[in-house]
């Protein structure tokens, strides 16, 4: 495989060029779709990586029909009972060192002919594969896959050698590109994104290298809703030993709810102090309880450039951090496990307003 480049993004969603570059030349990917009991089904399956309204999209066509009916085949029918889907595009070769993938998320959907996208996806179908030219398309619905993430992976000789220095470009895109997202889209976020951004998270620094944090990944909605209205109630009362208003306390918690209830994935990171050294003076053991929660911060700044790299946003939330009792009696934590923050993840509504920085001379105060 070529190096790997900068990211290039496509429609605002972090699909990489070199992801959507390896997935546009393979000529033929396998297809794995599930019925709404989750039994799986998995086809080998030739496509087209297009770019529809900027939007990267993968089409595929319906060329068969069992006994005419495409309605019928299994991959039609599991889309329409459950539109998530992957799509798995390899290179194998004897030399371990040059086996790659990229494993393709998405959510499938039918496009009738006459739909938006249905005459693009069989005119790219058609120039990748002449073989489609005499077949009648048209008259036939398509696959399209939308709202992709895309995850590469490749042999190396190395075992468990760092991966390549990324260039300054690439960093620069992912430092400078994440933002803090307040509002998301209904889009599920495939589990494995979130597994990256946790693992990348274990590799931030910490005090003797022990990594005193742990994460708490809160999915379903009933347990969004419980988590968010039990940190209300604290929340409403400090509000009003501030002197807030009853209506601006009520909005402002509104706000809050709204915003957990919908943000897909919410991730608790807590301090996990067990494994770290204990001193017999409180200075030094402030100073390593200090430590623990530095790195934190480092942990959960690795976990939003992951999620970043993977075209998938964070907001982070402070508020467990004023009531950690509360958080785990809801999620049910032992209490080694103090919840810190709270980070709202899914796929951004809109892109935020950034804030500016401060010029590079006010940060540096002194150079020596
Ligand atoms: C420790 C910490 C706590 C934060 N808590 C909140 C919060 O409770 N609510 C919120 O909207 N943003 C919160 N943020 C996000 C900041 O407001 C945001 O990072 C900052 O405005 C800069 O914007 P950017 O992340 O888009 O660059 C928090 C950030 C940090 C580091």
């Amino acid at each position: 495989m070529s190096e790997r480049g900068p990211e290039v993004r496509l429609a605002g969603r972090g699909v990489r060029g070199d992801d959507w570059e390896f997935v546009r030349e393979r000529r033929v990917g396998r297809l794995a779709t599930a019925d709404a009991e989750g039994t799986p089904s998995v086809v080998p399956v030739v496509y087209a990586a297009l770019v529809l309204d900027e939007e990267p999209v993968i089409a595929i066509a319906i060329d068969e029909k069992p006994k005419g009916d495409p309605y019928r085949l299994r991959r039609v029918r599991n889309i329409q009972e459950r539109p998530e889907v992957a799509l798995l595009v390899d290179d194998y070769d004897e030399d371990w060192s040059r086996l790659a993938w990229v494993l393709v998320r998405g959510s499938a959907a039918l496009a009738e002919p006459g739909d938006a996208g249905h005459g693009e996806a069989i005119a790219g179908l058609r120039e990748k594969y002449p073989q489609y030219a005499r077949m009648r398309l048209e008259s036939l619905p398509a696959i399209l896959i939308r709202g992709l993430s895309m995850r590469f992976w490749q042999g190396s000789d190395g075992g468990d050698a760092a991966p390549e220095r990324p260039g300054r470009q690439e960093l620069a895109a992912l430092v400078r590109g994440r933002r803090s997202v307040r509002a998301f889209d209904s889009r599920p976020v495939p589990r494995d994104v979130i597994e990256e951004s946790i693992a990348a998270a274990g590799w931030a620094p910490s005090p003797h290298g022990r990594q005193p944090w742990r994460f708490v990944v809160v999915e379903s909605q009933e347990r969004r809703d419980a988590l968010a209205d039990a940190m209300a109630e604290t929340w409403r009362a400090q509000l009003r030993l501030d002197g807030q208003d009853q209506s601006t306390v009520e909005a402002r918690l509104v706000k809050s709810r709204d915003r957990l209830h919908r943000a897909p994935v919410l991730i608790v990171p807590c301090l996990y102090l067990e494994g770290l050294d204990v001193y017999p003076d409180g200075d030094r053991q402030r100073a390593e309880e200090t430590m623990a929660v530095q790195s934190l911060g480092a942990a959960v700044q690795n976990l939003l450039l992951s999620l970043y790299a993977a075209g998938v946003d964070g907001g982070w939330m402070c508020a467990p951090l004023f009531c950690p009792e509360v958080v785990q009696e809801v999620l049910g934590l032992g209490r080694a496990l103090n919840p810190h923050a709270l980070i709202a993840v899914g796929y951004a509504a809109a892109d935020p307003v950034r804030r500016p920085r401060m010029p590079l001379h006010e940060l540096i105060v002194d150079w020596q």
